[in-house]
């Protein structure tokens, strides 16, 4: 646990050490005030799936910010296990709205791109209706709708595709495959933006500020999403990572990879099927974000560049 006291409203920080936990917390150590706002919780520390124990951390604290990026975030696994998918992603944000409410407390809580069917043909608007096509999708619009029915003051952030230096997702897979093989075989019939986990603990820390400057709660709350700018396909981000690294890596003695950008080849859904079924649009419009806050996050590949220079000072893939 990171606490002491501070000049910035308190902040309690669930699921330290996932990709946005470990963002926010990585990035509020930086920030003067914000250091020692924040209390920053692990799953050792507070586990989700115990009811009893956010209602004691909560009622302890008593923080005025709830910020919780903790979720079960197995997209495929959630199938087979509904029930904790349900308890983490559905109970636990109830819980933590009405002990926040209790506390007076915001609740800064974050969603997926999963909540929608991705038939749509243009980028999501959070007006759109949901449809989620996986019980992970379910689960996470269950915490939503929990949250919304408790009626406290709240931002539940949208995002999709989270990748970083940090943690394990795509970006890390894709190098170590890419260093691995000859050749890929990506999806290219899925659309979405790839978010790294740093621009989406910059857009909240954005967004946390103007709160503390006292941005009026009841003419903000409610749900947005919140993903890098631009869009693309998993084949698209694959073959991006590949190229970025291979630029980035003439100059700073990298290990090569073994695939060429011709062996990464762009394949259907159908032809990698898994056990959830993930939405073929998965774009979010962005312009509630900027309208109400003026936040917009950089192009993917931009992000994409500066997470891959991250990643090195952790270790080469
Ligand atoms: N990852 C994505 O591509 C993606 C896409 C769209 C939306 N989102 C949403 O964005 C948010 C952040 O995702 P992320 O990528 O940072 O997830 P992540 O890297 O998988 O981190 C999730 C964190 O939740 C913690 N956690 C799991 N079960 C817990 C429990 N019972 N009690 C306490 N903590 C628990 C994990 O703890 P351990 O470290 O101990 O395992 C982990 O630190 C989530 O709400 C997620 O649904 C993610």
């Amino acid at each position: 646990m990171v606490t002491s006291s501070n000049s910035h409203q308190k902040i309690l920080l669930t699921g330290v050490n996932g990709q946005v936990g470990h963002a926010l917390q990585a990035l509020f150590s930086k920030h003067a005030g914000y250091s020692d706002a924040i209390i920053a919780l692990d799953r050792t520390e507070l586990d989700l799936t115990d009811a009893d124990a956010i209602r004691r951390v909560v009622a302890a604290i008593k923080p005025d910010i709830i910020i919780n990026p903790a979720a079960y975030t197995a997209v495929d696994k959630a199938e087979t296990a509904p029930e904790l998918a349900y308890a983490i992603n559905a109970t636990a944000p109830k819980i933590l709205a009405e002990e926040a409410a209790k506390a007076g407390a915001t609740l800064i809580h974050f969603s997926t791109d999963y909540v929608y069917a991705g038939a749509k043909s243009s980028p999501y608007v959070e007006d759109d209706a949901t449809q989620p096509l996986s019980v992970y999708g379910k689960s996470k619009l269950a915490g939503e709708d929990a949250i919304r029915a408790v009626g406290l003051p709240h931002l539940i952030f949208r995002t999709s595709w989270v990748y970083g230096a940090y943690g394990n997702n795509f970006l890390k897979t894709i190098l170590r495959l890419a260093s691995e093989r000859d050749a890929l075989r990506i999806v290219a019939d899925q659309l979405g933006a790839p978010t790294s986990s740093h621009s989406i603990a910059e857009a909240v820390l954005a967004v946390l500020s103007q709160l503390e400057n006292g941005k009026p709660q009841n003419e903000v709350t409610g749900v947005y999403h919140l993903v890098n700018a631009g869009q693309t396909s998993w084949h698209g981000f694959a073959t991006a990572i590949v190229e970025e690294y291979t630029r980035l890596q003439v100059d700073r003695n990298w290990p090569p990879l073994k695939v060429t950008l011709a062996n990464i080849h762009a394949i259907g859904t159908r032809d990698f099927p898994t056990p959830a079924v993930r939405p073929a649009n998965s774009c979010l419009d962005c312009s509630k974000l900027a309208r109400n806050f003026s936040v917009t996050l950089p192009n993917w590949r931009d992000a994409l560049v500066a997470e891959l220079q991250n990643l090195t000072q952790f270790r080469s893939p």
